[in-house]
C-alpha cells in the first residue's frame, strides 16, 4: 500500500484485474482519511459545485475554485494519484486556453492529472493536454457539464446507435492519449463492451460491475444526504446522522452549561482579576499558556 499511484501503476492494475478504487475529494481533512483507507485516485471532481457550493448543477464552478480544492487536496494525499478536474468552459473554447488551464490545476493546484468530459470531439484538446506532459483521464456517457444538451441526469447509451457512438469515444480518447476514461450512468453491458476493448483502464459510476474500477463522491458513499437515492449509489454510512447526533450532543451541552468541563479547560495558578473589570483576567504565564494547544510547537 505505500508506493504512490502512478498513471502506469493504474494501467498495470487494470491488465492484473485488480480492481481500481477511485473517490473524489474536495479538502484535505477528507482527503488524508480517504488516502489513509486506500483510495488509488482522488479525484477533486466539479461535483464540488454540487455537494460542496450547493448549485443545482456543475456548470457555475471556476478554474480558480478548482486550484483552490485541488491544492488542499493534493497537500494531504501521500499514496494517491489526484485527479483535478476541468471545469465548464475550462477547455471547450480553444486549444490553447484548455492546456492552459490544465496546466493551472497541476502547477497551482498539485493535481497529478485533469479529467474532461466529451468524446471523439475532444481528441485534439486531448492530444494538445498531453503533449504538454499532463496526463489526462477521458468522461463519457452521462456527462454533467452537457445536462442541458442531454436534456437532464439520464443514462446514456440504451440503444444501438448512441452505444455504438459511445464505443467509438472510448476508442478516440484512447488513441488521443487518455491514460483512463470515466463512463457515467451507461448499461453494464456497454460498459463491459468498452472495458474489454480497452487496453487503458475504465472507471465506472452508475457503469456495472465490469469496469476496471468505480469511482463514488464521497459524501454520496458516506450517506450524507438523505435525500438523494440514485440508484448507483450504495451508502456505506450514515454520515448525515452522524453528524447531526454529534452536533446536537454539543448543543445540548453547551445549553445545560456542561461543555466545557474541567477536562476541556485551561488553569492558571498565576492570575489575578483587574479589579475595574472582573470579567478581563491577566496572565502573569501568558507565553506558557499560549504554547502548543494545537498540538503542534508555536
Ligand atoms: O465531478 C465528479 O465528481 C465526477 C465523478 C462523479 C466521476 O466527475
Amino acid at each position: 500500500m505505500k508506493d504512490k499511484v502512478t498513471i502506469h501503476s493504474l494501467k498495470k492494475q487494470k491488465h492484473a484485474g485488480q480492481k481500481i478504487c477511485m473517490v473524489t475529494a474536495y479538502d484535505a481533512t477528507f482527503a488524508r482519511i480517504l488516502d489513509e483507507a486506500g483510495a488509488d485516485v482522488l479525484l477533486v471532481g466539479d461535483s464540488l459545485g454540487m455537494v460542496v457550493q450547493g448549485n443545482d448543477s456543475t456548470l457555475p464552478v471556476t478554474v480558480d475554485q478548482m486550484i483552490y480544492h485541488c491544492r488542499a487536496v493534493s497537500r494531504a494525499a501521500k499514496r494517491a494519484h489526484v485527479v483535478g478536474d476541468m471545469p465548464f468552459m475550462s477547455y471547450q473554447t480553444s486549444i490553447d486556453e484548455a492546456v492552459k488551464n490544465a496546466g493551472r490545476l497541476v502547477a497551482e493546484g498539485g493535481a497529478h492529472s485533469v479529467k474532461l468530459e466529451g468524446g471523439a470531439e475532444f481528441s485534439d484538446v486531448v492530444r494538445a493536454i498531453v503533449r504538454a506532459s499532463i496526463p489526462v483521464m477521458g468522461h463519457i456517457g452521462l456527462t454533467p457539464q452537457s445536462v442541458h444538451k442531454m436534456g437532464g441526469y439520464v443514462v446514456q447509451g440504451r440503444d444501438e446507435d448512441t452505444a455504438r457512438r459511445l464505443l467509438e469515444d472510448a476508442v478516440a480518447l484512447q488513441n488521443a492519449g487518455c491514460f483512463a476514461i470515466v463512463m457515467e450512468g451507461v448499461p453494464l453491458e456497454l460498459a463491459k463492451q468498452i472495458t474489454a476493448r480497452l487496453d487503458i483502464p475504465t472507471i465506472g459510476i452508475g457503469a456495472g460491475k465490469h469496469c476496471d474500477g468505480q469511482v463514488l463522491v464521497c459524501y454520496d458513499l458516506l450517506g450524507f444526504n438523505p435525500n438523494f437515492k440514485p440508484k448507483f449509489v450504495k451508502r456505506y454510512a450514515d454520515g448525515h446522522g452522524l453528524v447531526k447526533a454529534a452536533a446536537e450532543q454539543f448543543f445540548s451541552e453547551v445549553r445545560d452549561h456542561s461543555f466545557p468541563d474541567e477536562d476541556h479547560s485551561f488553569r492558571s495558578t498565576t492570575l489575578r482579576v483587574i479589579a475595574s473589570n472582573p470579567d478581563v483576567v491577566v496572565s502573569e504565564r501568558e507565553d506558557k499558556e499560549k504554547s502548543g494547544i494545537y498540538g503542534v510547537p508555536v
